[in-house]
């Protein structure tokens, strides 16, 4: 039994908004919920409605006291869960079926200093930046958060590529010309600027690897994946995870290195990469697909986590289901070069 004074429950609303509250181990997630004002779906309050129940993606908890009409027996056994009963026994993730304006919050507003800029390539610049009070900024490896561009009233969305523990938070970015944040990044901004953002948000995080897992990542996609790996380093799987990076050009590759750095510390990490373009010295050339089969699919005894363009999302769910597997669990977000997310997850 843990003896920790309290316990960090994410609730993930309908629209994509992430917020983070304290929840000690003898008071319900509806308590601490009600204490950071936050107004999740409540009505009897009593375990007999089943107005609350939410879907615990993450964590161990003690459910409480409520009738079968509330919470069935089978819905329990699938992760289906009461916050107005439920007291936590470690952080929790939950999915809360309501929106987060419905519950009165919204995503949470930062500020932060440009504290580097590093421009990998003509097509990938990648920032790092010094929140101002950091230890008020939670995430979950896979999220991303709405960058306003200095300068415009423009916002652009970007997934962190650091994990959730690290000081400083980092995102990576393909050059888009004309784009606003592109502009930004690769004229004007300098370390030291100021930066505001608002999340974390997005459903496209890393649950609780209970199988393999296959990570799939297009061009930047490869960020929130980053994210992913680096809290693998402190929570290491227990399964195969295997990574395939797919490019369209060498010089859109990125952090080979780091990946490597990440192979070495995090057990049964393996990964591959190929490149579109023909000319390209890479080893394989292609796409992701001519990568996968029914062996990287472990007969569907999978966990698929993708982040690309959607052409990549749509060529890799027909490559799946050409392949006559069903992955356990299929989360992928789409990108586009104005960076308007869009995370789902099929099942
Ligand atoms: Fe009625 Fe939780 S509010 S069961």
């Amino acid at each position: 039994m843990s003896t920790r004074m309290s316990f960090q429950v994410a609730l993930n609303f309908e629209d994509g908004i992430t917020r983070f509250i304290e929840c000690r181990p003898d008071e319900t997630v509806a308590e601490a919920s009600y204490k950071a004002r936050i107004n999740i779906p409540l009505d009897c309050r009593d375990g007999a409605c089943g107005t609350c129940k939410s879907l615990c993606e993450s964590g161990s908890y003690d459910g409480g006291d409520y009738i079968e009409e509330a919470l069935s027996d089978d819905e329990a056994t699938s992760g289906y869960c009461l916050p107005c009963q439920m007291t936590p026994q470690s952080d929790l993730v939950l999915r809360i079926p309501s929106s987060s304006l419905a519950a009165k919050t919204g995503a949470a507003a930062h500020t932060a200093t440009v504290a580097g800029i590093k421009q990998h390539s003509a097509t990938t610049v990648e920032f790092t930046l010094d929140v101002d009070e950091r230890d008020a900024l939670d995430f979950l490896p896979g999220q991303y958060v709405n960058i306003v561009v200095p300068g415009t009233d423009q916002t652009r969305s970007y997934s962190f590529s650091s994990g959730p523990d690290q000081r400083q938070i980092c995102f990576l970015m393909r050059i888009v010309p004309g784009g606003a944040m592109s502009g930004y990044l690769t004229e004007r901004a300098r370390v030291g600027d100021r930066l505001e953002f608002t999340g974390p948000m997005g459903s496209f995080y890393l649950r609780e690897l209970t199988r393999p897992a296959l990570l799939l990542a297009g061009g930047t996609g490869l960020a929130p994946l980053l994210s992913m790996l680096e809290r693998m380093t402190q929570q290491p799987p227990a399964h195969p995870v295997h990574l395939l990076y797919g490019v369209t050009t060498d010089q859109d590759l990125v952090h080979l290195d780091t990946l490597e750095d990440y192979a070495e510390v995090i057990p049964g990490l393996t990964f591959d990469h190929c490149v579109a373009d023909p000319s390209s010295t890479a080893r394989n050339k292609g796409f992701v697909t001519g990568l996968m089969d029914t062996d990287t699919l472990h007969e569907g005894e999978v966990d698929v986590y993708l982040c690309g363009p959607p052409a990549m999302v749509e060529a890799v769910r027909g490559h799946i289901a050409s392949l006559g597997v069903t992955p356990a669990s299929f989360h992928y977000e789409k990108f586009t070069p104005a960076a308007v997310r869009q995370t789902a997850e099929a099942a």
